[in-house]
């Protein structure tokens, strides 16, 4: 009867200590964000904290369009001089114009193609020879036109998206970190997605890069940290940008697809305060109510989610087409 009892005993502890520890790699993310979004109202020199705490220059991939574009003009709210890299150089210029005439910062820009891999990251190093990056925001990312099964992808496609996704990242972060663990001080901050939480079926290949951006992150900060660089990676869910474009559906939602503005204001008041964050507080409740199910769920919901998108998408780019009736079949 008395080992009965201290059984049951323990077994209650088990199940309260992981209950306790659930709670609290969830809500402490949340705490977390609610304090680096209150922090500025409170803490009047926060907004430019950034600048003294990890130096002058930042450098955003993806830069001239929805959340790495938003995410620059943060920065340069706060005083950060920014390197703007994307394809396109007219689009490159522009945004430049617009910071500097906003802001009293420096920018820089670089036209590369992150698709084409090593290529396009000696053309930044050699572009920025000697100088400091002390902010590196691996932002760029490229998924498919629309949620479709992993034979439908363009082979072309699935190169661009590794070598976006996960090569640019990867690249970017030994190409910079040196110089960053000399000075002892810098920051990196790589953008994941939300969609690294479970499998994605329907965007298979965009959600697996997006967790090995996950897995890198953590490693990276392990390996980093000691040295005073902070790497943080964000996991965004739905933000309303031309990526999404395949729905339309999708952009109706004003409280959980949040605008690219919206998410880089909070996205940015987590830097240097959260490793990990989705980087906004909508995202943030979307995370943990996610979480709560397990994997074999969320991956059902994703499939459902992803089937009634492309579903949207085909039937207002090809009424009536094969693809259409497939989709409509399965779901
Ligand atoms: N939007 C979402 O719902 C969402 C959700 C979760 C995570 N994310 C992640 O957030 C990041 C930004 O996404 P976004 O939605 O803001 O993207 P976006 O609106 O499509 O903007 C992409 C930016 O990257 C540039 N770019 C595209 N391909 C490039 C290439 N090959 N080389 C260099 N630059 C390139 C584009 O400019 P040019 O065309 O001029 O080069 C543009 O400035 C991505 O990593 C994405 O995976 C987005």
């Amino acid at each position: 009867m008395a080992d009965c009892c201290i059984y049951t005993f323990l077994l209650a502890a088990v199940g309260l200590l992981a209950i306790f520890l659930f709670l609290l790699e969830n809500l402490w993310s949340l705490l977390q964000a609610v304090r680096a979004i209150l922090a500025p109202y409170f803490i009047p020199n926060e907004e430019t904290a950034l600048a003294k705490k990890f130096g002058p220059w930042a450098l955003v991939t993806g830069s001239t369009d929805g959340i790495g574009r938003a995410y620059s003009f943060e920065l340069a709210k706060r005083g950060i001089n920014i390197v703007l890299v994307s394809r396109n150089e007219e689009r490159l210029k522009n945004t430049a114009k617009e910071i500097e005439s906003r802001f009293s910062v420096k920018t820089k820009i670089i036209a590369a193609d992150f698709s084409l891999g090593r290529k396009a990251v000696e053309v930044v190093k050699e572009e920025i020879g000697k100088l400091e990056i002390d902010i590196l925001v691996n932002n760029v990312g490229k998924m498919y036109e629309y949620p479709t099964f992993v034979t439908e992808v363009p082979e072309q496609v699935i190169e661009d998206i590794i070598n976006i996704n996960v090569g640019a990242a990867t690249l970017m972060c030994r190409s910079f970190l040196e110089g960053m663990k000399q000075r002892r001080r810098g920051a990196i901050v790589n953008v994941s997605s939300g969609s690294e939480h479970q499998p994605m079926p329907f965007i298979a290949i965009y959600a697996a890069t997006k967790a090995y951006i996950k897995s890198f992150s953590a490693a990276l900060r392990y390996e980093y940290q000691p040295y005073g660089i902070t790497v943080q990676h964000l996991m965004p869910m739905y933000v309303d940008t031309k990526m999404n474009a395949y729905s339309e559906k999708m952009a109706k939602d004003k409280i959980f697809v949040v605008s690219p503005e919206q998410y880089a204001k909070y996205a940015v008041a987590t830097l240097g305060k959260m490793d990990e964050s989705s980087g906004h507080w909508a995202h943030g409740i979307q995370t943990f109510l996610l979480k709560l199910a397990p994997t074999w769920i969320r991956i059902y919901i994703a499939g459902n989610i992803n089937l009634a998108f492309r579903k949207e998408y085909l039937s207002r780019i090809k009424p009536g087409s094969k693809s259409c009736e497939e989709a409509a079949k399965i779901q």
